[in-house]
């Protein structure tokens, strides 16, 4: 049962809960008119400290169409943190008024924070460079439906490792299910951190190989997750205008991959993936963007308990 649950970090729920979630985000795909109303009367709070644009807007998307309301902002500035109001008081505040709540930080562990603040469910939408769950659900379903499994697969991460919180809760979520592969590529600043590759990794027995030279294991990967350089987390500008184009796939590169390969990627794209491989039947980034939305819509009716 999800119902009255937090969902801060990728492992919150078991594969059994996530299977769960998955089959119902499957059949809200489907039949989404018998939807229409089931969180009537309800309310989720989008609380974004950082900028959004899927993100937040399919958590609103997904509460619209399970027929009930959203409040919330799009920006610190337009709330009280603004005036120097703890996260504490916010989320005691917004829990008064909603039935679950979606935050956005910039402070690793500040959804957790919140959590213990709250009197409804609280949803990590992304907390600084650390986590990012519902993007994982995101991902999951989509690998679950392109694929037809999230087992046995060999999985390429490619771009910024080291901010991109898209990668560290898709890899500690795809670690979980039998004979994954890992092929982590990045520059050597960008690297996966420690709690990924140390703590989960290693600790797990799970393979994964570091590596900088994408054509080299393009040939191998099953699926191919990449990202933005976070150009937000960097300390300076010079390090980013360095590492910003580290990796660009392209037509050219896509022909050294498999056939069946699928690629993704959590959007916003900068230029990491030239538009003309847009065209190409493997690239699936914009599909996946509508996963999100039923993945969403399934964990916000599973937190509520509405059916
Ligand atoms: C990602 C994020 O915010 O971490 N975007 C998203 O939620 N789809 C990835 C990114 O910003 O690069």
């Amino acid at each position: 049962m999800l119902k009255g649950r937090h969902f801060i970090g990728p492992r919150d729920f078991t594969l059994e809960e996530l299977d769960g979630l998955f089959s119902l985000a499957g059949s809200m795909e489907r039949e989404p008119e018998r939807w229409l109303d089931a969180a009537r009367g309800r309310i989720l709070a989008t609380l974004f400290f950082e900028p959004s644009t899927r993100t937040r807007l399919s958590f609103e998307a997904a509460m619209l169409r399970l027929g009930g309301g959203v409040i919330g902002f799009a920006e610190p500035g337009s709330s009280s943190a603004s005036k120097g109001e703890s996260l504490a008081d916010t989320i005691r505040t917004v829990s008064a008024y909603a039935d679950v709540i979606a935050m956005r930080n910039p402070k690793e562990g500040a959804a957790l924070l919140a959590s213990r603040f709250s009197t409804v469910p609280v949803i990590n939408a992304g907390d600084g460079g650390h986590h990012h769950p519902t993007q994982t659900l995101t991902d999951l379903l989509a690998i679950r439906s392109l694929k037809g499994r999230t087992e046995g697969l060999t999985v390429g991460f490619c771009g910024d490792l080291r901010f991109g919180r898209t990668v560290h809760s898709l890899a500690q979520g795809l670690a979980r299910y039998p004979d994954n592969h890992f092929i982590l590529v990045s520059p050597d600043e960008l690297k996966v951190p420690d709690f990924i590759t140390k703590e989960v990794f290693e600790k797990e027995g799970i393979e994964y190989l570091e590596t900088s030279d994408l054509e080299g294991v393009l040939p191998r990967l099953d699926i191919l997750y990449m990202t933005r350089v976070q150009k937000e987390r960097f300390f300076n500008e010079e390090d980013y205008l360095r590492l910003k184009d580290s990796f660009i796939l392209d037509a050219a590169r896509m022909r050294l991959a498999k056939a069946d390969l699928a690629v993704l990627h959590p959007l916003p794209r900068v230029n990491e993936i030239a538009v003309e491989v847009d065209a190409d039947p493997r690239a699936a980034y914009f599909a996946q963007v509508r996963y999100g939305m039923f993945a969403r819509m399934a964990l916000i009716a599973s937190l509520l308990g509405v059916s």
